[in-house]
């Protein structure tokens, strides 16, 4: 039988969402446009906590419930997604600023038995750091909250050693840049997302696929998909924006950068390209980001929210 041709992104796109049903909106609207659908998923402690407390909302102890109760959330959560897309779906860990890498560890081995598509997220810290170089050898892997090329190169040499599925495909390693909290502090985020690619490009083996993510607008996606990150994670808002334009905009759904894009956003700080090397042991480099601390510390604060 003949292979239906789809249309396709210069980028893999993920839907970064706590909510089953708006995987099921953006696949469809994919689908509906003549592409094949999400490529992907991901999800974070504050994203299923916001879904968990709304879902719960007006049964006991204010829509709160037993962590058991809130990680089997998490667990049927991603189970439904998994029914729309075959697609890597991220799972993070979701302990607090001072879990240890034993702890995400052990959790992690647990959560990619959730469903057969399961990449874990860790945090870019040293605990996440140290877990995810063992992890990678026996599941896939997402270091979120990067914030800098340094961390990058970090998370680049810390799963150099991957390894394989049964079936001899390498596992994923992803690491995810948030271009969002950098542009809200006045920094331009989509420049780190930028110089990791020049530099894996120059540099790496192509172990590593940088995925754009905290999107907050079109512009990112486009010039995402102009510099072809390997995966973009857009949150369903944004998204559909993108591919519902509105009335009178004259836009066209799921419009792409032109051969001349130019990013040009007034107001936000450059963020330079730093010569480094890849070839250096992991804790070489300087992983430490004050927005990768605050990061950890807020996941874990609206995990909390949901769990007493
Ligand atoms: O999955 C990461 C992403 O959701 C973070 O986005 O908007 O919280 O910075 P944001």
């Amino acid at each position: 039988m003949m292979e239906r041709a789809y249309m396709q992104f210069p980028s893999k796109l993920f839907l970064d969402g706590g909510d089953p049903e708006e995987t099921r909106q953006a696949d469809k609207l994919l689908k509906k446009a003549g592409y094949h659908g999400l490529d992907g998923q991901t999800t974070n402690p504050s994203l299923i906590a916001e879904r968990s407390v709304a879902v719960h909302h007006g049964e006991g102890a204010g829509g709160k419930v037993t962590t058991a109760h809130a990680v089997s959330f998490y667990r049927e959560t991603v189970r439904e997604m998994a029914r729309v897309t075959t697609g890597p779906i991220s799972i993070q860990v979701t302990g607090g600023p001072d879990m240890t890498a034993k702890e995400m560890l052990s959790e992690a081995r647990e959560r990619i038995s959730w469903i057969p598509n399961g990449v874990i997220k860790f945090p870019c810290t040293a605990a996440g750091l140290t877990a995810a170089s063992e992890f990678c050898e026996e599941g896939p892997v997402n270091m979120t909250l990067a914030f800098s090329q340094a961390q990058a190169a970090a998370v680049y040499s810390a799963t150099a050693g991957h390894g394989r599925s049964p079936d001899g495909k390498p596992y994923d390693v992803f690491v995810s840049p948030f271009v969002g909290r950098l542009d809200d502090r006045g920094e331009n985020g989509m420049d780190v997302v930028a110089n990791i690619l020049a530099m894996y490009r120059k540099l790496g083996d192509g172990h590593v696929r940088v995925l754009t993510a905290s999107v907050r607008t079109v512009r990112h996606i486009l010039y995402a998909l102009f510099l072809k990150s390997d995966v973009i994670t857009i949150p369903f808002t944004v998204f559909k924006e993108w591919a519902v334009p509105p009335k009178d905009s004259g836009r066209e759904p799921f419009i792409l950068p032109a051969a001349d894009f130019i990013y040009d956003v007034p107001g936000l700080t450059d963020i330079a390209y730093e010569e480094m090397t890849l070839d250096l042991d992991w804790h070489e480099y300087d992983t430490s980001h004050d927005l990768t601390t605050a990061g950890v510390a807020k996941f874990w604060a609206d995990w909390q929210t949901v769990v007493g």
